[in-house]
Parts: structure tokens; C-alpha cells; sequence
């Protein structure tokens, strides 16, 4: 039976170099995508020739407490206890704080931070009751540092970090880990809707002065997922070029 995985945002830049990962690794990946995209999976899941062995697509909003609780039970019953969560969907809405909108504060904590009540909570009990499971979630440097427009994603992120010192806590007794991975800059759509000037200017501070690579990301996750991880629990693993050393 291969190990189960549940990756969130599973098509996006990130999201995808983990499920490749993860799939490379013998895991089976329950790949979440954002409810109403399911064109768009379709055509990723071709491009990166899947099979429906490995790979099963699942909508899922994150931000969808109701929706998360009845498709993950249900998954639950089809698939057994998920062995491995990567809560890695997530948005930015940036702008600078005296500017900015109740809407673009709401959208970003309810995806970037109340996912994971959303998405967690129904998978925890089974993950703690069958022992040996991760949870890990995908912060940012941004949560760590803070930056210049970024209120809504770095308290985000920044939370994502309290929760998962506090759920490592309560997962320890079965060795259910929980970790975060912080990545900084990372060459994905995200990054890639930014102004040139500003991408080129953050560039030019990072020591490395190149972006991540997903692949990079993915590796961590990989590190956290695998049995070489099992006695990291409550960290956070930063993969920042440099960006941030504290
Ligand atoms: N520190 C201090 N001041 C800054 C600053 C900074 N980092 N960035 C901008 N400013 C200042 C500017 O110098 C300018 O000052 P003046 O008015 O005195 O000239 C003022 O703020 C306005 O700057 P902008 O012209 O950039 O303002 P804007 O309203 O057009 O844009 C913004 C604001 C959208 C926040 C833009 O500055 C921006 O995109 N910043 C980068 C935010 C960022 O890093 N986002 C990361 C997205 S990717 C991601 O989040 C992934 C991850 O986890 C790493
Ligand atoms: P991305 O390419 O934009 O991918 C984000 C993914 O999240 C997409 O698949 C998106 O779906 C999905 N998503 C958005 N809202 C959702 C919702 N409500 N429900 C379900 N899925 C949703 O961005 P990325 O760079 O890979 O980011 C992945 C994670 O890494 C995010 O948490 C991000 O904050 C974090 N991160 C990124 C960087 C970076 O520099 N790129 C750095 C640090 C941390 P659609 O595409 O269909 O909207």
C-alpha cells in the first residue's frame, strides 16, 4: 500500500514540485485544487503524466469550512487516514496598510491562515489515532521578517507558524509531526505577478541573488515527510537564500 499525501494548492508552483516530489517518493497524492479550476487540473495533471494511481485530483476550497469538513470526511472513508498534509495553498493581496481593504485582509487570513482549521481539522484525529503522520505547512519569510505591504500575508503567515508549534504539541504522544517550511522568494506565479522593478529590487538584497527554485521547496517538504524527519517537530525549516539569518 503506498503512503497517502494531501497537498493543497497542488497545481500551482509550489504545490506542483511537492506532488511531483511526493510522487517521485512512492506516496499517493490526493492533489486539492481550488473549487471551479477543474479544467485547469485536468490539463496539469496530463502535463505532468500522472497516473490515477498516483495521482487523484480533489476540490477543494480551502476557505470552505463546511465544504472542507464533508469532502475531507468523505475522502477519509475512500482513501483511509492521509499519512502526510501539505497545507501549501495560499494568495497575496498586497498593498501598502493605509490603503488597504476589509476585502483583501479577509481573503488573505481566510486562505492563508484559516485553511488550516479548514483543512486540518478533519484529518488530524485519524492522523494522531494511526500514529507516524506530518502535517506541514508552507509560511514564508514574509511571516518570519515582515514587509513593506504585506500586513495581511505576513500576520498570515507569521500565525501559521503559532499554529504549528501549538498542533506539534498535541500530535508528540503518536509521533505525529508538525513543521513548517518558510521558503523566501520562489519562482512561481506568485513571485511572477509582481512589478519587474520591485522583483529586481528584492533580488538585489537576497545574498544568493537568485530566487528559489519549487524543486528546492519541495525538497524540504520531502526531508520533513520522510522517516529521517520523524524526531523534527514545532520547526521551522527556512529556505531563503539567505534572505533572513536569525
Ligand atoms: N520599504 C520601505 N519603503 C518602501 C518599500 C520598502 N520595502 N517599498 C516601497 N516603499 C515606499 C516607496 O519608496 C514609496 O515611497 P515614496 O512614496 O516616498 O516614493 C512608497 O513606499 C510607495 O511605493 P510603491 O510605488 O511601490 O507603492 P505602490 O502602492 O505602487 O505599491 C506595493 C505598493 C504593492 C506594496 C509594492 O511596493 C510591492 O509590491 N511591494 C513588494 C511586496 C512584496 O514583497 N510582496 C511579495 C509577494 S510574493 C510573496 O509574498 C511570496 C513570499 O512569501 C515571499
Ligand atoms: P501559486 O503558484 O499562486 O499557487 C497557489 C496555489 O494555491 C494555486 O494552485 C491556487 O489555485 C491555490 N489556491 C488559492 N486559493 C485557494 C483556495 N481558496 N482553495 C484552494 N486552493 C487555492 O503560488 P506559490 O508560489 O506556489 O505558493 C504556494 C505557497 O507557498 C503559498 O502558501 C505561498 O504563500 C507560499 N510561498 C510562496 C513563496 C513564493 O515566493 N512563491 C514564498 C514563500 C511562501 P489557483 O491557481 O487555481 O488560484
Amino acid at each position: 500500500m503506498k503512503k497517502l499525501a494531501l497537498v493543497t494548492g497542488s497545481n500551482g508552483g509550489i504545490g506542483s514540485a511537492i506532488t511531483e516530489k511526493l510522487v517521485e517518493q512512492g506516496y499517493r497524492v490526493i492533489a486539492a485544487y481550488l473549487t471551479g479550476e477543474l479544467s485547469i487540473a485536468e490539463k496539469w495533471f496530463e502535463e505532468k503524466n500522472f497516473t490515477s494511481d498516483s495521482v487523484r485530483l480533489f476540490e477543494l476550497d480551502v476557505t470552505n469550512t463546511e465544504q472542507c469538513a464533508k469532502r475531507l470526511h468523505a475522502l477519509l472513508e475512500e482513501e483511509g487516514t492521509v499519512d502526510v498534509l501539505v497545507n501549501n495553498a495560499g494568495i497575496t493581496r498586497d498593498g501598502q496598510f493605509k490603503k488597504m481593504t476589509a476585502e483583501n485582509w479577509h481573503a488573505v487570513i481566510n486562505t492563508n491562515l484559516n485553511s488550516l482549521f479548514n483543512v486540518t481539522q478533519p484529518l488530524f484525529a485519524a492522523m494522531c489515532e494511526k500514529g507516524h503522520c506530518r502535517v506541514i505547512n508552507i509560511s514564508s519569510v514574509n511571516g518570519l521578517k515582515g514587509q513593506f505591504g504585506q500586513t495581511n500575508y505576513s500576520a498570515a503567515k507569521a500565525g501559521v507558524i503559532g499554529f504549528t508549534k501549538a498542533l506539534a504539541f498535541e500530535g508528540a504522544k503518536s509521533g505525529v509531526t508538525a513543521n513548517v517550511v518558510a521558503p523566501g522568494y520562489t519562482g512561481t506565479p506568485m513571485v511572477e505577478a509582481m512589478r519587474e522593478d520591485v522583483i529586481e529590487s528584492i533580488k538585489s538584497e537576497i545574498p544568493m541573488k537568485r530566487l528559489a527554485t519549487p524543486a528546492e521547496i519541495a525538497g524540504a517538504v520531502a526531508y520533513l515527510a520522510s522517516e529521517n524527519g520523524a524526531y523534527v517537530t514545532g520547526e521551522t525549516l527556512s529556505i531563503n537564500g539567505g534572505l533572513y539569518m536569525k
